[in-house]
């Protein structure tokens, strides 16, 4: 249970769902967990329940000059940041002909350029200490297309795109670059509604979504689960790049 004990570690998103999942793992590892969030209350009560070590820090992934201050700050108190994971996202349902233009930016900001001042900002303190390692949040919508996720899947194969880059620009200084690509989670991202049962599932949702007035022309969201080769993630990539 001592995996990370005394290593800091940054998590984006950290205040629920996936993040807060990550939090408290990390933190029955003996880490010192910066939960970084938009959602102060529920950041809050987070780091209540965590005890100890753990501070909720409010940060909008998408300002660079709060990932600076973040830095500054974590450095300034703890001395080192040894683990950052990418983990704030936003999804968005609406197919290719139909989207927001503001969706698009919103998504990418958040998704794609949130990850990218991360590792900027940490990668960067991480590269002068020589060791370090950043884990970005992807999905398995970044390893293949899906019905009324066009927007958000181009971010999640942006993310890998980033991942890979980063890994074999910030290996040669000790820091590390991973993604996890997770399949469904029942969180408020993918449930927003709490709906019970099986809707609780994402994917349906994409599915009542995807297949509302057009159920002849896109018939399959299963397509999400089945004619998928076995992924190469971007975690083995890394490794056989660092091979
Ligand atoms: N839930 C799933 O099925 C699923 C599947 C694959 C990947 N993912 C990815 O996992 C990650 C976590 O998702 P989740 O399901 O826990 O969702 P969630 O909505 O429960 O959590 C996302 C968190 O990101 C935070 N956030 C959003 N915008 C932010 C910003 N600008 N700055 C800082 N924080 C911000 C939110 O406040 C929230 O706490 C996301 O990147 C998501 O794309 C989720």
């Amino acid at each position: 249970m001592d995996r990370m004990q005394g290593k800091v570690a940054i998590i984006t998103g950290g205040a629920r769902g996936m993040g807060a999942a990550t939090a408290r793992a990390f933190t029955a590892e003996g880490a010192i967990v910066i939960v970084a969030d938009l959602l102060e209350a529920e950041g809050r009560e987070l780091v209540r329940q965590l005890g100890g070590t753990a501070t909720f820090r409010k940060l909008d992934v998408a300002r660079e000059d709060e990932w600076q201050a973040l830095v500054v700050e974590t450095l300034s108190l703890h001395g080192r940041i040894d683990a950052l994971v990418n983990n704030a996202g936003l999804v968005h349902f609406a197919d290719v002909m139909s989207f927001e233009t503001e969706a698009f930016d919103r998504l990418f900001s958040v998704n794609v350029k949130g990850a990218f001042l991360g590792t900027k900002h940490v990668g960067k303190a991480m590269a002068e200490a020589g060791r370090g390692s950043i884990v970005n949040i992807a999905s398995i919508a970044g390893l293949q297309g899906g019905n009324g996720i066009s927007l958000y899947s181009s971010t999640k194969w942006a993310l890998r795109g980033l991942t890979k880059s980063a890994a074999m620009e910030l290996g040669p200084y000790g820091v590390r670059v991973n993604a996890v690509l997770p399949g469904g989670v029942d969180t408020v991202m993918g449930n927003p509604e709490g709906l019970p049962g099986d809707t609780k599932n994402q994917y349906y949702k994409m599915f009542r979504y995807s297949a509302s007035g057009n159920r002849k022309k896109w018939p399959a969201p299963r397509c999400f689960f089945v004619r998928m080769n076995p992924p190469t993630s971007a975690v083995q990539n890394y490794q056989s790049m660092a091979a």
